[in-house]
């Protein structure tokens, strides 16, 4: 088996292009973010390849739309390197479009009533075979210096049920749009040449109840390791403290799958916060057999070290390094946080010693006009906007997160409940759990495993009591160091919640959670899910024929409670370790309590943007550390002068006092986790709040009615990240005194210079606006393509409109007695848009000496591409158009060749329309992404009878 296997590698060697410029600059930007540029030459490398792929939408049952994928007589999974179809390494994609990951084709498309409710209406995937499934391919060069490297593929996450094939060849297929996976690719390189990667991700299913977008949405690396190396996830970092020391045990797992035999040395570094060096041990051991692994655990102490906290996140960093006869061969690098936790049955959950009330929200990975593909900056982004309500805690509802959220909340410092998606104790369940803890378990922010949420049909029985407990053995097999939870919403008492070891109630009202205390007085709770109000943001009066909810935090149903409720409840019991409210952020999806043509949910505290809701600042007074004052709604009434406005003001002061027009509504007391309310006839001017503390005056906060909306102003939402390319860009109206107009609705229009736009949105959960401004690409096939032969003597050709003389092309071909040429024919439809339209033909050789018509006129090559022809609207019509091709026959070498006979394809690229979006109740949002240079971007918005904002933001370093 050894020798077959370096035999094959031996036979791969093939010389081509050489690596492109672009591709040294990117690995060298990775090999910097990942601190190892010092490192030696055969180090690990991890390459980001997220730019440059091609895409197509495939079928989910006409293999004929699915580019005859899975249609050979042998199939891919019968033999292998069979992969065909746009999975065969020559397969012509010049037509697909050119695309950079992460990408989300769901928020691309529009929404229909037909499509499914908890995706958000978007018209893709259930329901929707044409655009349930999508193909990627993307072409990479791998150096002959390579040779010898274990060279694989790392996806982390592609929604969902992924193929892969690499130059041809099925690598596997990961079911879980949530998994990261990783495929070894060595034996199929193609070195110093052309080595294709293609994917096809199956989005027709889905997995949760909530949107999950479609395609890769997340990373995908290259990896280049030593053939003895340390694998996937393949380290588990935990410490003890001890007086002023703690003891970090650093585990590594070791993979050979190579020939070595002998001693290795195993160098463990650590690094503080700083980047110093402060501990470093050096072990011997035996490296393990072909393709066996060994387990390695070193004990090394770190003095005094730096915690990691909520309000200091410290991060320390181990490096770990294999040295093979002398040299280094390996370097694998893992960031940890030196840190304690606890849960108290009777006092709740401790960091570090200190007690700490968790003050969470939950949140699924979707945001305004990108959907579920998030670029790294937005996880930032969205997490500073939670720390900055006064959060400490995210639970990720309902699934394994993308890594760099994560990361984030490393970062940041902030708490997470990391959860797998289904319960069960097979295979799909386990093995999920499992790569979850071993992908996450290293990150300090996670306090929590979460091994199951809502599971009504087993939650209150046996058959959950025995799922959890088997789940919750599992994860202490893996980590010991972290508790187990379950979200549970019925039964508390029975089934899951009399053995999962941390108990999640999910929302007061679905039962007694006092009662269930009292019952299990040695099991620590906090609420896995609380609150699920509704609110629309910048809406003060429920209207349900337009489907807006109050943003007053009401009790929302008569078995759910308000946020200022829910959290009331949590604060008074020192036992339960506080509550995650449904949710942080508004997400597609679940438009409770309404359905179409709503679109998002409301439950959120913050919309789909991030733009604050009024319950924010609720939350702010009482989780913040901050001095808090806010009042609600906004004061412009015209058409409602003298009729009563609720006002509220939310504060953490002692007392407030609240002015119309300079004249006195009184001062009221504040009462603790509360608010204050005010009936005022509403009157146009100022609406003034004044807050104090221990008698004195320390807030005001204002409410002006403003005038007409006469500029827009665009600014960058200071909750962004200061590294990165994207940034996130807030538009909104002013009136002629520079005042920002609530209740603006224009629609602007945007351009950007020096960048691009990513995504639009406004927070509006029943806007069926665009998402996105995409150029629409549609691939067109030649049908009736047919021939005849030419004959040597022009004279006696029949006339080309004589039936007879036209046969299915060829059919029965007889390849050694060809015509010296042929003439074909076919059609294909142009619908409408012909003069805008951009049409071009990619063609694939029939023949040789081509000429190429259109409706009868000879068009030409294009100078980049030989085989493009670009289709000038002056040779196309509306309806049916005829291509002819004259050439002259390939010929067989070997009788068995395979001789081509597709023509290649039609793309009608629509233009789309200029980006825009209207303002919802004063705002609306854009994410742009910086182009890779020095330049500045500019980005301008216009609107009718409006004075345009222009915005220039600076390139920052990454
Ligand atoms: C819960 C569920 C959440 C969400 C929420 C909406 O039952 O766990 O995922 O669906 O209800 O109210």
């Amino acid at each position: 088996m050894k020798i077959l296997f370096l035999s094959l590698l031996a036979n791969h060697f093939i010389f081509m292009k050489t690596i492109s410029l672009k591709e040294i600059l990117l690995h060298f930007i990775v090999l910097i973010s990942m601190g190892s540029f010092a490192q030696n030459q055969s180090d690990r490398e991890l390459i980001v390849i997220d730019k440059d792929w091609r895409f197509a939408f495939g079928h989910l049952y006409d293999t004929q739309k699915d580019f005859g994928h899975a249609e050979g007589y042998f199939s891919y999974l019968a033999k292998t390197g069979f992969g065909d179809g746009p999975a065969a390494p020559g397969f012509d994609d010049r037509a697909w479009r050119k695309l950079d990951l992460p990408h989300d084709w769901a928020v691309e498309q529009g929404f229909s009533e037909k499509a499914s409710y908890s995706h958000g209406f978007k018209t893709s995937g259930k329901g929707f075979p044409e655009k349930s499934i999508g193909w990627y391919r993307k072409k990479i060069n791998i150096s002959q210096n390579d040779q010898g490297k274990i060279i694989s593929l790392k996806f982390d996450g592609v929604f969902r049920n992924s193929k892969v094939f690499f130059n041809g060849h099925f690598l596997g297929t990961e079911e879980s749009g949530y998994n990261g996976f990783e495929y070894d690719v060595t034996a199929y390189v193609n070195y110093d040449g052309e080595n294709t990667i293609v994917v096809r991700a199956d989005a027709s299913m889905e997995e949760g109840w909530f949107y999950e977008g479609a395609g890769i949405y997340r990373h995908v690396y290259l990896q280049k390791s030593n053939q003895l190396h340390v694998i996937q996830n393949g380290t588990y970092v935990t410490s003890e403290i001890q007086d002023n020391n703690a003891e970090v045990t650093a585990e590594v797992t070791i993979e050979n799958k190579g020939n070595f035999k002998g001693n290795i040395e195993i160098i463990q570094t650590i690094f503080d916060p700083s980047g110093k060096q402060v501990s470093n041990i050096t072990e011997n051991i035996l490296a393990p057999d072909f393709y066996k692994t060994v387990k390695n655990t070193s004990k090394i102490k770190v003095s005094n070290p730096l915690l990691w906290d909520l309000d200091a996140p410290n991060l320390y960093r181990l490096l770990t390094q294999i040295k093979q006869e002398g040299k280094i061969t390996d370097s694998y690098e893992t960031n940890f946080g030196i840190r304690t936790i606890k849960f108290d049955p009777e006092n709740g959950f401790f960091l570090n010693g200190k007690s700490i009330k968790l003050k969470g929200t939950n949140n699924h990975q979707d945001h305004a006009g990108i959907g579920a593909a998030l670029p790294d900056e937005l996880q930032y982004y969205r997490i500073k906007k939670l720390k900055e309500m006064g959060s400490n805690a995210y639970r990720c509802s309902h699934n394994p997160p993308t890594p760099e959220l994560l990361d984030a909340c490393d970062k940041l410092g902030m708490l997470v409940i990391d959860e797998t998606r289904l319960m069960g104790i097979n295979d799909y369940h386990l093995n999920d759990l499992k790569r979850l803890i071993e992908r996450d378990r290293n990150h300090p922010s996670i306090f929590c495993w979460s091994v199951g949420n809502e599971e009504w049909n087993i939650e209150g029985g046996i058959v959950g009591e025995r799922i959890t407990n088997i789940m919750q053995g599992f994860s202490k097999s893996i980590d010991p160091t972290r508790p187990v939870t379950v979200g549970i919403s019925s039964g508390f008492k029975s089934g899951i919640s009399s053995v999962v070891e941390i108990m999640g109630y999910n929302y007061m009202g679905n039962g007694d959670i006092d009662a269930h205390r009292n019952a299990f007085k040695n099991q620590p709770g906090m609420g896995t899910e609380e609150g699920s109000t509704f609110a629309t943001r910048g809406i003060y009066f429920t209207d349900d024929a337009k489907h807006y909810q109050s943003a007053y935090d009401k009790k929302p149903r008569p078995t759910f409670y308000s946020i200022e409720e829910g959290w009331k409840f949590y604060a008074e019991r020192p036992y339960l370790a506080g509550m995650f409210i449904w949710t942080g952020f508004d997400y597609r999806g679940e438009p409770t309590p309404y359905g179409w043509p709503s679109v998002t949910s409301y439950f959120g505290m913050m919309d789909v943007c991030g733009f604050p809701k009024d319950n924010v600042f609720y939350l702010k007074s009482w989780w913040g550390n901050e001095p808090v004052l806010h009042l609600l709604p906004h004061w412009n009434w015209s058409g409602m002068e003298g009729k009563e406005i609720d006002v509220w003001a939310y504060s953490n002061c002692d007392e407030v006092e609240l002015f119309l027009n300079k004249k006195s509504l009184g001062k009221k007391k504040m009462e603790q986790y509360g608010h204050l309310e005010w009936k005022v006839k509403y009157a146009p001017g100022t609406l003034e709040a004044i807050g104090y503390k221990n008698d004195k005056k320390i807030l005001t906060e204002i409410q002006k009615t403003t005038g007409n909306p006469e500029n827009i102003k665009l600014s960058v939402d200071k909750e962004n990240p200061s590294n990165g390319n994207v940034a996130v860009i807030t538009v909104e109206v002013t009136d002629k005194n520079g005042l920002h107009v609530p209740t603006a609705n224009n629609e602007i229009t945007f351009t950007i210079k020096g960048g691009k736009i990513l995504g639009v949105g406004n927070g509006d959960p029943t806007s069926l606006e665009k998402d996105q401004f995409i150029d629409d690409i549609h691939l067109v096939a030649i049908s009736n393509f047919e021939e005849r032969k030419q004959l040597v003597d022009a004279a006696n050709q029949p006339a080309l409109d004589e039936p007879n003389a036209w046969k299915e092309a060829f059919k029965d071909r007889d390849y050694k007695n060809q015509a010296s040429a042929y003439i074909y024919r076919g059609k294909f439809e142009l619908k409408n848009n012909v003069q805008a339209n951009i049409v071009d033909f990619f063609y694939k050789k029939i023949g040789v000496n081509e000429s190429i018509f259109v409706n009868g006129n000879l068009v030409n090559a294009s100078s980049e591409d030989s085989q493009k022809y670009h289709l000038d609207k002056t040779v196309l019509k509306e309806g049916t158009n005829v291509i002819t091709i004259r050439a002259s026959p390939l010929q067989k070498v070997k009788d068995w060749d395979v001789m081509n006979t597709d023509p290649g394809i039609i793309r009608i690229i629509t233009p789309s329309e200029p980006w825009k979006r209207k303002l919802f109740n004063g705002y609306a949002q854009i994410i742009i992404q910086k182009d890779e240079n020095n330049s500045d971007v500019i980005v301008s918005a216009s609107a009718k009878g409006l004075k345009a904002g222009v915005l220039s933001v600076s390139q920052k370093k990454k």
